[in-house]
């Protein structure tokens, strides 16, 4: 796992904006399509306007990129500006030159929902996996909607949010965590496993908790992201806040700052 502790915001999306371009253009000479994993949430919303700005300054492209979101609220209206397939086209779709029909998420409306579920699974192996999977970090410690109690081997499926993540997800229905659908379907924690690069990014003190143990506590299903130690390919980026409950904070800013500039993330 690589720490990286970042002085600013714009410093921490453009690590990760690099992480997704590098990829790009690493396949376009290769001739073959990318798949990104891309997350809602608050966390990175910095990213996806970086790569906006890159698309529309400096000519990137995404035209040759396929998309799997992580998650998707269970019952949501098809037109409700909350379902997490809307929120991706609004943050980032509809600002660069991904094709929408490249895009794909759980489907939360399905009437089969574990058809559903079999179904991305299904879509995500024929796309050949994930190559970089974009994360956040619930404050509980989830990743995707994987709360507390998740398996650490599971596929995508039905859960049931905590109250907590209810609570924190209130801001996007009007304050009102009795608004936010209690059942949604999420990558598992298998599944996310199986990309190839993880960029978890985080920040503010409400995250520091949690990224302590993800960082450095034990691996266990009370703290879900905990099971990302297992990658051989992760990569955290957070703020100060964020990092704020690191024991080995400067030992992860040497790290960083004498890194051969080379090497990328
Ligand atoms: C959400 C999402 C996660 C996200 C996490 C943190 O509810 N399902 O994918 O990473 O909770 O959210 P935020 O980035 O808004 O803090």
């Amino acid at each position: 796992m690589e720490v990286v502790i970042c002085d600013s915001h714009a410093s921490q999306a453009r690590l990760a904006a690099d992480a997704v371009e590098r990829l790009v253009r690493d396949r376009a000479t290769q001739d073959r399509d990318v798949v990104l994993g891309l997350a809602t949430g608050s966390s990175p919303l910095a990213v996806y306007d970086e790569l906006a700005r890159r698309h529309t300054e400096e000519g990137l492209s995404l035209a040759h990129a396929r998309a799997f979101l992580l998650d998707e609220y269970v019952g949501l209206p098809a037109d409700h500006p909350e379902r997490y397939r809307a929120v991706i086209d609004r943050e980032l779709v509809r600002r660069v030159d991904l094709d929408p029909a490249a895009v794909h998420g759980p489907d939360g409306a399905a009437e089969d929902l574990t058809a559903a579920c079999a179904d991305y699974e299904a879509a995500i192996a024929a796309a050949g996996g994930v190559d970089l999977q974009l994360l956040g970090i619930g404050t509980d410690g989830h990743v995707a909607f994987n709360e507390p109690g998740s398996s650490l081997g599971s596929r995508t499926r039905l859960k049931t949010l905590t109250s907590q993540t209810r609570q924190d997800n209130a801001r996007f229905f009007g304050g009102r965590p009795e608004a936010v659908p209690p059942h949604v379907l999420t990558q598992g924690l298998g599944t996310i496993l199986e990309a190839r690069h993880l960029v978890l990014l985080a920040q503010g003190t409400a995250k520091g908790e949690a990224v302590r143990e993800l960082v450095e506590g034990a691996v266990s299903a009370r703290w879900p992201a905990t099971v990302l130690q297992h990658h051989p390919h992760l990569t955290v980026l957070l703020d100060e806040d964020a990092a704020g409950r690191l024991e080995l904070a400067d030992h992860y800013r040497e790290a960083w700052a004498t890194k051969p500039a080379w090497q990328g993330l």
